[in-house]
């Protein structure tokens, strides 16, 4: 009697321990934006220029001039953009606040940083 609990118990903790470790296994979200996903800079980031920037970006502070029409080719000839390399385009340190936080009033939603990055990683076109 006492041999058979033991058994059943231990069949039990097994059962147990393969749910969770397979839980744990399955528990691992990719990335939360799929990079995959073509980012297009007149569909997706100029609007997000617009929303936020462009109060600022001219009629404020010049440069850059995000408005459409000037901002791709300031963003690029003037380095504020650097593809393929997130880490060094200034434009989009602003938006992880280094070494200031833009727009100044507060972050940009995740979601929308993230494109912007997805952006300059897919060569930062003019698409
Ligand atoms: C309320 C006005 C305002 C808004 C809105 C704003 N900015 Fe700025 N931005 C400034 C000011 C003022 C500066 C200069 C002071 C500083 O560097 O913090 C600046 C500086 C910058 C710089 C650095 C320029 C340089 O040559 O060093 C970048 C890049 C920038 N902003 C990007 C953005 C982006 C992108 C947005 C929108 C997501 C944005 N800003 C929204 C006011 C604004």
């Amino acid at each position: 009697m006492v041999l058979n609990f033991k058994k059943s118990t231990l069949g039990l903790g097994t059962l147990l321990f393969l749910i969770l470790f397979s839980s744990c296994y399955y528990d691992h979200p990719e990335a939360s934006t799929p990079s995959d996903t073509v980012v297009s800079f007149s569909n997706d980031v100029q609007p997000i220029f617009n929303a936020n920037c462009t109060v600022c970006h001219p009629s404020l502070v010049p440069n850059p001039n995000l408005s459409e029409g000037s901002s791709y080719p300031t963003l690029i000839n003037d380095n504020y953009i650097i593809a393929n390399d997130p880490d060094g385009s200034l434009l989009y340190q602003r938006l992880l606040g280094n070494p200031s936080i833009m727009p100044p009033t507060g972050s940009l939603p995740n979601s929308q940083i993230e494109l912007i990055k997805n952006w300059i990683e897919q060569g930062a076109l003019n698409n």
